[in-house]
């Protein structure tokens, strides 16, 4: 089979380091793709965003199934652009994009269904907002009902913080995303992250993971993208995963499906555990990142009929085999972000440090220079691991990361502090 892998981070390099390892595969091509990709696959300059670009590509090649990492070409409806010329690929509609692409689409939903979450309210009305904020108690959630790349959620501790939240979204600061927004209930209880994939009728469970969403040792500082991720979640037992299909993820498929717009694609679910109940925080329409490299590490099946079959509505056929092994993955991003940051900075030792058999390193943001690899973004390395136990996993991650020679990068000391003991440790150093 011929496979187009659209994106450029460490989800889609381990996806690509995944689907070369299927017997199906002939040819993975990538767009845009990264250094690290461009060793496993074909990578070429093809835009996401142009939709008849990519529909003309895939037609000249012959490729049997697009894999869309990212979300915004998913919003954006690319999926339907590739359906209507007769493309198979895996990710959802435009329609059902939505869960991730309206945060208030999905509140209506789970407010519809009895899915179990924060109790929230929207404004498209900047007065009406401030009026709400009055009748809740602190602290409070704003969020931008679009997508703001990571960056629409606000915790306000204060009266001052929430009603600079709400000027700012409907001030522009994340574009069309904050034309609307949704205030929310702040929920307590412990982070973790779950993943399905779903034919429209079918959801198959896949492994759990927990992330490290701020850029700093002991969960301070602002909050990224994912500086760190290990899988499987310890606090996610198989009942709490019965649970959380039974009460969240099987509602939500039937809620799509009934509206005539079938989610297909992997649905992730952030959720908030507290008391042995899970919460929805929000829908993600795609692969987490870092969360994708460490499932990559523990999925032990194909990955690639599994995709298939979920663009195909044949999940009820697949069953997947993981890893008793837990995978821990770090993120090294280069100093500054999540705020501004340099490219350019020449990362080296990187085979040295990939030397060691229990670990991958996958690029995040990175070019080649000639022979240099060099920083080319503000995640730019994940280093994974796996190991009899989330410590010796982290062990070989972070002797990974001391034989990688980047001046320019930082990196979290503590990723799994969770999952390797009550306390939070630090390792190294
Ligand atoms: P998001 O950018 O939507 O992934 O949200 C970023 C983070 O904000 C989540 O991972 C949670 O840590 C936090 N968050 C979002 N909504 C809530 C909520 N209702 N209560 C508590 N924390 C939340
Ligand atoms: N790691 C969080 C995300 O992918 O949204």
């Amino acid at each position: 089979m011929k496979v187009l892998l659209l994106g450029s981070g460490g989800r889609e390099h381990a996806l690509a380091w995944k689907l070369t390892r299927s017997p199906l595969l002939d040819r993975l091509y990538c767009a845009p793709g990264n250094a690290g990709i461009a060793l496993i696959a074909s990578c070429i300059p093809l835009d996401m965003g142009d939709q008849d670009a990519v529909c003309r590509f895939c037609k000249q090649e012959g490729i049997d199934l697009v894999v869309i990492g990212p979300e915004a070409p998913l919003v954006a409806g690319l999926a339907d652009a590739l359906a209507a010329e007769g493309i198979k690929a895996f990710g959802p509609s435009k329609a059902a994009a939505r869960l991730e692409g309206s945060k208030g689409f999905t509140k209506d939903l789970c407010a519809r269904y009895g899915i179990p979450t924060a109790a929230y309210a929207r404004f498209d009305d900047q007065d009406a907002a401030k009026a709400y904020l009055a009748t809740q108690k602190l602290p409070l959630v704003i969020k931008a009902d679009g997508l703001a790349a990571g960056k629409g959620v606000t915790i306000a501790q204060t009266l001052g913080e929430a009603e600079a939240a709400i000027d700012a979204c409907f001030a522009g600061a994340f574009g069309a995303g904050g034309a609307e927004l949704v205030i929310e209930e702040f929920l307590e209880g412990e982070e973790a992250s779950f993943f399905a994939l779903i034919d429209g009728t079918t959801a198959l469970p896949l492994a759990t993971a927990q992330d490290h969403k701020r850029a700093f040792d002991g969960d301070r500082g602002p909050n990224t993208g994912g500086m760190g991720a290990y899988s499987p979640a310890p606090i996610m037992t198989p009942a709490l995963c019965r649970r959380v299909m039974a009460e969240i993820i099987e509602p939500t498929m039937g809620a799509m499906a009934e509206a005539g717009t079938p989610f297909k694609g992997v649905l992730y679910a952030g959720l908030m555990i507290k008391d042995g109940l899970p919460k929805l925080i929000e829908y993600n329409v795609r692969f987490g990142d870092p969360e994708c490299q460490v499932l990559m590490l523990r999925l032990k099946s194909d990955l690639l009929p599994a995709l298939i079959a979920t663009a195909d509505g044949t999940l009820r056929d697949i069953e997947l085999e993981w890893s008793q092994q837990p995978a821990l993955a770090v993120v090294m991003a280069a100093q500054g972000y999540p705020g501004a940051y340099a490219k350019g900075s020449e990362i080296k030792g990187l085979d040295a440090a990939a030397a060691d058999s229990h670990v991958q390193i996958f690029h995040a943001g990175t070019r080649r220079e000639g022979d240099r690899i060099v920083a080319d973004g503000g995640r730019v390395l994940d280093v994974a691991a796996s190991g009899k136990s989330v410590s010796e996993a982290r062990a070989h991650a972070y002797a990974a990361i001391d034989k990688i020679d980047w001046p320019g990068g930082f990196y979290r000391r503590d990723i799994g502090w969770r999952a390797v003991g009550g306390a939070q440790t630090v390792v190294g150093d």
